[in-house]
């Protein structure tokens, strides 16, 4: 499994997420910058906050986190992604790891965060959240949300080329954006003050070959490109891609996210 994962298996993610680290943090994770700059504004991120950002990736968000005078540290699976992460963050506290089994000292952080990390089939993630955070501490998760009603759903419809296992398992890790789910997770963890709020999130890409490209570098792409092979996926994600083009404008895919905010009680 190379997508969001259980305790066990964390140490196999890397070779879907980190097999074309390089891409992703170039050519894919820019575009998600609207949803950090949105998530990060509303929790108020700034310069009295430790801030810790789980399921990382290669460290755009930390980035940016940091260009708000926040110190910070991030935890990924995939060494390749966290070799990026360092090298945009040095002075950061960025490790490999588990979400699980997060490696820090209970009341270690003002903020957590994570962009579309902890899902619906890692919810044990969200006790270490609630261990690793100073009481009044401050979470922001992001997760997909009603994604049938996205205009631009279409963006991540290479991904259902995976075997019938993985798309099943695709809809249970997104099962976070249903009404009340994450409400009731949070709560269930000890949050309080939980309020979902929504967040703004449109991929661009200049052209099919450049979407395709970008989509190719993630976990749920290589689930595909397992099942169907490299060419096929290509082809596939290319010609949907096709559709969508407009003269003298980007290729633009709206999806919708949520967002939950919520705190540690003090
Ligand atoms: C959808 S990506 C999100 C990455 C990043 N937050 C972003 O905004 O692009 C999911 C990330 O979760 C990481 N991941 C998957 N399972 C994990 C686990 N058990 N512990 C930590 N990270 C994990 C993957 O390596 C990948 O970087």
């Amino acid at each position: 499994m190379t997508t969001g994962t259980a305790a066990a298996d964390w140490t196999v993610v890397d070779e879907g997420w980190g097999r074309r680290a390089v891409d992703f943090a170039t050519l894919s994770e820019p575009a998600n910058c609207r949803e950090y700059v949105a998530l990060h504004h509303r929790l108020g991120i700034g310069e009295r906050d430790l801030v810790l950002d789980i399921a990382c990736g290669a460290g755009l968000a930390v980035e940016l986190a940091r260009a708000r005078g926040a110190r910070c540290a991030g935890i990924d699976a995939s060494g390749r992604l966290v070799a990026v992460a360092r090298d945009r963050s040095p002075d950061s506290d960025l490790r490999v790891g588990d979400m699980h089994a997060l490696p820090w000292a209970d009341g270690s952080f003002d903020v957590v965060t994570s962009f579309r990390g902890v899902w619906g089939t890692t919810p044990a993630a969200l006790g270490e959240i609630h261990r690793v955070l100073v009481p009044g501490g401050r979470v922001g998760l992001t997760v997909w949300g009603h994604l049938k009603q996205s205009p631009g759903v279409w963006a991540l419809q290479p991904f259902r080329l995976a075997s019938t296992a993985k798309v099943a398992n695709q809809a249970n890790m997104v099962s976070l954006g249903r009404p009340g789910a994450g409400e009731e997770l949070l709560s269930r963890f000890g949050f309080v003050e939980v309020e979902r709020i929504s967040i703004p999130f449109a991929w661009e890409f200049p052209d099919p070959e450049g979407y395709a490209r970008a989509l190719a570098a993630t976990g749920p792409a290589y689930e595909a490109i397992q099942h169907v092979g490299e060419t096929e996926f290509f082809e596939a994600a290319v010609a949907q891609a096709r559709e969508r083009v407009r003269e003298g404008l980007p290729l633009r895919a709206e999806i919708a996210v949520s967002g939950y905010l919520a705190r540690k009680a003090s």
